[in-house]
């Protein structure tokens, strides 16, 4: 399974290839007559990519107008409290906006001036001042970026026709089980990863867009698993649920016999016992609950021969963590009977 994350991959290497000195140098000796197109002065325009404006870090307190050929936008670290039409009245091709780390707040937005950004596909808003998800949003989005806001409203509607946006992220918010209704992800049909983790949610989120390959819900309050939840969620790989209040009363038995899910992540819970696993799981984190023991032949997904054959698919675990409970040394060996990928124990 590969899951796209390159965008991010890519603000890296733009950030190395064009944030540097190197850069600055070329054009601090460029023929200044060369130097035709448009660049607000408070910005840096780099020759050699003109569709690139860079103005972060520069203690801005408003958006410059923004260039008509300008698709990648960053203005992340100022001190920016709008965001108005008039910036963007020329900037019909805008794909990237980085906004992070500003003072932006829901009522700072004009009305609209989201949705009127056709082409945009990241929005970078993370550690603002938005207490709602900023609604209308242009449906060509394909990241939105909200962690590190105090958001605990989402407007109804607002993600219901973004049927492009891969990933959301969320967390480190004040959502409350209640902002969440059972159409608040209705329509994003290409979402593929989903932040929650660190908000207040006592319950797992329902109904959930049905291509959903990561689910992080990490630092909320949430007891309780319902019977059959990853239904529908098929596609399900990766799932962080750690430091929550998972108790083995809140685990239906079976609830984690789901063939997709390589990577489970439990740590810090309430646990007592072992839950069920896949033999298709690679890396399990039980770390940190009041598990007192380990039984071997309990927890081993397939059956094992007096000769240490399978019957059945051989595990696929390689990475365990148990560090934290209560279970007394030595490890138990028999791990290594069932599991023969295993690369690592944390005990
Ligand atoms: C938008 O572009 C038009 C035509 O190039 C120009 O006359 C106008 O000044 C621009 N508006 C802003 C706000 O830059
Ligand atoms: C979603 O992406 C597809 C393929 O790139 C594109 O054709 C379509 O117009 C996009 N939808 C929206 C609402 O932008
Ligand atoms: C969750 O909280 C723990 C302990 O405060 C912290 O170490 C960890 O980074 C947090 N994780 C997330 C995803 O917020
Ligand atoms: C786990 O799920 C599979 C496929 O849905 C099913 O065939 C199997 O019986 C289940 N295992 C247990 C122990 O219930
Ligand atoms: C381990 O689990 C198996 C199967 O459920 C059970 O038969 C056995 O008694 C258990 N062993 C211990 C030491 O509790």
């Amino acid at each position: 399974m590969t899951v796209k994350l390159y965008p991010r991959l890519l603000v890296f290497l733009l950030a190395n290839t064009l944030g540097t000195q190197n850069v600055r140098h070329i054009y601090d000796e460029m023929d200044w007559s060369l130097y035709t197109f448009e660049c607000p002065q408070e910005c840096f325009c780099p020759p050699n990519f003109p569709n690139a404006l860079y103005c972060d870090n520069k203690g801005l307190k408003e958006i410059p107008t923004i260039p008509a050929r300008i698709s990648y936008l960053y203005l992340q670290n100022n001190l920016i409290e709008t965001i108005s039409d008039i910036s963007f009245v020329n900037a019909t091709q805008i794909k990237w906006i980085n906004l992070n780390k500003n003072k932006i707040t829901n009522n700072g937005i004009e009305k609209g001036v989201l949705s009127s950004l056709k082409k945009l596909l990241y929005l970078f808003l993370e550690d603002n001042e938005l207490e709602e998800v900023p609604a209308p949003l242009p449906s060509s989005l394909e990241q939105l970026q909200l962690a590190r806001n105090k958001i605990s409203t989402i407007p109804e509607g607002v993600f219901n026709n973004l049927e492009n946006l891969t990933m959301l992220d969320l967390q480190h918010n004040k959502l409350l089980d209640s902002a969440l209704q059972s159409d608040t992800f209705q329509g994003l049909n290409s979402l593929m990863q989903l932040n929650i983790a660190k908000n207040s949610l006592t319950k797992m989120p329902l109904s959930l867009p049905s291509n959903t390959v990561q689910l992080f819900l990490d630092n909320n309050s949430i007891e309780v698993i319902p019977e059959n939840y990853f239904n529908e969620i098929p596609k399900l790989t990766f799932l962080r649920l750690n430091n929550n209040k998972l108790s083995d009363e809140g685990l239906p038995p079976m609830v984690f016999n789901v063939s997709s899910i390589l990577d489970l992540q439990l740590s810090h819970n309430q646990l007592t016992t072992i839950p069920f696993i896949t033999a298709h799981l690679e890396h399990l984190h039980l770390d940190h609950n009041r598990i007192k023991s380990v039984n071997c032949s309990q927890m081993c997904p397939t059956s094992i021969s007096e000769d240490h054959g399978y019957f059945g698919t051989m595990p696929r675990l390689r990475y365990l963590r148990l560090d934290g409970n209560e279970i007394q040394p030595p490890i138990p060996m028999d791990l290594m009977i069932c599991f023969r990928l295993l690369k690592a124990v944390v005990i």
